[in-house]
């Protein structure tokens, strides 16, 4: 199993604290939007995005990427984020993801969504939300995540 999870993480380096145990767990290398080399997609068995929320969407490196992905068949990917709130279900930005990824021709195995320290302006004002997250319990759930969606894709299965 290979896997490349892309990752942006740039307010406190929660989402990049996720995607370090997601590529533990899934033999594989975190890289920037920037740094995806499209042509070597198929290489790959397992393909994860992910990012922080900010003003209730992915990051929009990670989704200028997306958007100029080629059209794969057969790959699985998946979609991981952290965020100062829950997904509100009027506007799931992971299903705008995976929307985007379907498009493209991958099959989404998953979604891992969890807190991450908050400190938007206002909010760091009063020590920020969320302090301490993403803490070992969520790690111990993305690892958890990740050794399903490994178990499913060894075995054959897609989503
Ligand atoms: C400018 C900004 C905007 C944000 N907007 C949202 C938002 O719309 N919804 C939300 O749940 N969290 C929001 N957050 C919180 C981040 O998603 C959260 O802190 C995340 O863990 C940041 O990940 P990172 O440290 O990997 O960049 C925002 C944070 C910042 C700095």
């Amino acid at each position: 199993m290979r896997s490349l999870i892309v990752c942006v993480s740039v307010s406190n380096g929660n989402t990049r604290k996720v995607a370090d145990v997601l590529a533990g767990e899934l033999n594989g290398t975190v890289v920037d939007p920037e740094d995806v080399d499209l042509s070597t997609l198929a290489d790959y068995d397992l393909v994860g995005f992910g990012s922080g929320i900010y003003a209730m969407a992915f990051h929009r490196r990670l989704l200028d990427l997306v958007r100029r992905l080629p059209e794969v068949r057969g790959r699985t990917a998946f979609v991981f984020a952290t965020s100062g709130g829950p997904e509100p279900p009027v506007w799931r930005y992971t299903k705008r993801l995976q929307r985007l990824l379907d498009d493209r021709g991958f099959s989404v195995g998953g979604t891992f969504l969890c807190r991450g320290y908050d400190t938007w302006l206002p909010l760091r004002l009063v020590g920020g939300l969320n302090k301490g997250h993403p803490d070992e319990e969520d790690l111990m759930r993305a690892r958890a995540f990740a050794r399903d969606l490994r178990r499913r894709v060894d075995l054959g299965e897609s989503a």
